[in-house]
């Protein structure tokens, strides 16, 4: 079977840890017989300094044509004082999750069995180790809602962002929530403000319903200052967690760091039909960028996470996460990751162990 995968590698450290991932797509394709061919796509400030804007024309277009989509970072500071949209690398991301309708994204925070010891958290805080599988809605709320910016008559400027959700957009991402507990744990913790947020009121009452028809599952209300609370506290009690796009935002960066490096986390963004894109969830790191630092296990994990959503291909999936794990356990350590004392070896031995691992 061959599959076709839009590469958009983006700034930063995004083409060195793209290219590490990819030499594992074409590891596991010659062991498994399967054959991989790439689309490369420009997207983000490297598209505003080729074409003038970070989502040129046809991004989406290309990406559909696709059976998967595989990003590394978009950004820098670089980039970063521009005010016309176009100019501005964070738009031909909202752009792209918008146009292929990717409303869920999956942000699985696992603590690695051999990273124990990179988590900050004291250990009889995580006795039975972080599990969790953030369910973070995408394509809605106050990311996409209008924004605006005018003069008052007394107060100065202000301005203003509309945070909107429907019954429809939320029951979507719920259903994903509820299946995917059903594979897992089975627990959802539904995390809103309905104490104070109407979306979160309206949010709240369409999980309710849900909760009732996946009754096999466990439910719960978590409020989003405890749930911040909640994840240093005893991470070890969520399963899966659904909520909002901004509340998801932060949290999931929380989530992460608590497994011990954001370097670690891939990431799968999925809708109904187009394809679905697969990211680590760090950013484009642009301070070490083109110095072989960056550490590629989370494109590495993403890609396994494209081969198990998009590919159905769970046991090469499955492959991938125990040659990261080997190599991890054998004490190989990117310096994001490095105890001190250990002499961090690069982005591409790296990739290199975790590919030998594979053969
Ligand atoms: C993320 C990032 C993006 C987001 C930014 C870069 C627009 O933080 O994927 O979490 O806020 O969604
Ligand atoms: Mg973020």
């Amino acid at each position: 079977m061959n599959y076709k995968i839009a590469l958009i590698p983006g700034d930063g450290i995004g083409p060195e840890v793209v290219q590490e991932a990819v030499q594992v797509l074409e590891t596991i394709g010659e062991k498994y017989g399967h054959s991989f061919t790439f689309e490369r796509v420009l997207m983000g400030g490297c598209a505003i300094d080729a074409v003038g804007k970070s989502y040129p024309d046809g991004t989406a277009e290309k990406c559909k044509a696709c059976d998967a989509v595989l990003l590394g970072a978009v950004g820098g500071p670089k980039w970063g004082h521009a005010t016309e949209p176009e100019k501005r690398p964070e738009t031909a991301l909202l752009s792209i999750r918008s146009d292929l309708g990717l409303y869920a994204n999956l942000r699985p925070a696992a603590l690695r069995p051999a990273l124990a010891d990179a988590c900050p958290l004291k250990p009889e805080v995580v006795p039975n180790g972080i599990d969790l599988m953030m369910v973070r809605e995408l394509t809605g709320g106050i990311y996409f809602g209008k924004r605006e910016r005018y003069q008052t008559e007394d107060r100065g400027e202000e301005a203003a962002d509309r945070m909107a959700y429907s019954e429809q957009e939320i029951e979507r991402i719920g259903r994903r929530a509820f299946e995917l507990a059903r594979l897992r744990r089975g627990k959802v913790s539904s995390v809103d403000k309905a104490n104070v947020l109407e979306t979160s009121r309206l949010w709240r009452s369409v999980m309710h319903r849900l909760a009732q028809e996946y009754s096999d599952v466990t439910y719960e209300d978590v409020l989003v200052d405890n749930a911040a609370m909640q994840l240093v506290k005893d991470p070890g009690q969520f399963d899966v967690v659904v909520t909002e796009n901004m509340f998801g935002d932060i949290l999931s960066d929380e989530a992460s760091m608590i497994t011990g490096s954001i370097g670690l986390l891939p990431s799968a963004s999925i809708g109904d039909t187009a394809p679905g894109l697969y990211e680590p969830i760090h950013g484009s790191a642009p301070d070490i960028a083109g110095k072989d630092l960056a550490n590629p296990i989370a494109t590495i994990l993403s890609v396994a996470m494209m081969l198990r959503y998009s590919f159905q291909l769970p046991n090469e999936a499955t492959a991938i996460e125990q040659a990261v794990d080997a190599v991890l356990a054998e004490g190989w350590r990117t310096a994001d990751i490095a105890e001190t004392g250990v002499t961090p070896i690069g982005t591409k031995e790296m990739g290199r162990r975790i590919r030998e691992k594979l053969v």
